[in-house]
């Protein structure tokens, strides 16, 4: 994908997530659609799902709506894989090698890179945007930006 093409796309899918998380439905639904989106407009988008903070054990994650295979990791401890480094450092981690990762949750042999971004409410994190890709070292900064972005407009509904 030419750089200028990307930007406009993602332009376009960070204009129809701030439609989504404005609509009428209820939050899982909402999160369940943005997931969708995602997957279905970049091509090495393969695992898209959000990791909800436990606001009954505050430093653990549990799976939220996702689209992709499903994953045997329901529950990640801060601290445990990217999703609780990322959440336990409170920033986006890239990883554009999943082999080269020795703190490292694995949901599939398929999945060769992945991106997990904090979603931030009121200064902490509620949780994280995470997406597992097939290709490697398919992350650009453009990712990242418009990624960021996203979990910024979808904050309120966290
Ligand atoms: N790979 C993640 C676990 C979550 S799955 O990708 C859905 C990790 O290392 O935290």
């Amino acid at each position: 994908m030419v750089d200028s093409n990307k930007k406009e796309q993602f332009e376009g899918i960070v204009s129809e997530v701030r439609k989504i998380v404005n609509g009428t439905q209820g939050r899982e639904e909402k999160l369940q659609q943005i997931c969708k989106l995602l997957r279905d407009q970049v091509d090495y988008y393969d695992w898209v799902g959000f990791y909800l903070v436990d606001p009954q054990k505050e430093r653990e994650l549990v799976l939220g709506p996702y689209v992709g295979e499903p994953t045997d990791h329901i529950r990640i401890a801060f601290g445990q894989g990217i999703c609780g480094q990322a959440a336990e450092r409170e920033e986006t981690f890239i990883i554009q090698d999943v082999s080269k990762e020795d703190n490292y949750l694995s949901c599939s042999i398929a999945v060769k890179s992945e991106i997990v971004l904090p979603v931030f409410k009121n200064g902490k994190v509620a949780g994280e945007l995470d997406i597992d890709s097939h290709s490697l070292e398919p992350f650009t900064e453009e990712d990242r930006k418009y990624l960021e972005k996203i979990c910024e407009v979808i904050a309120p509904i966290m």
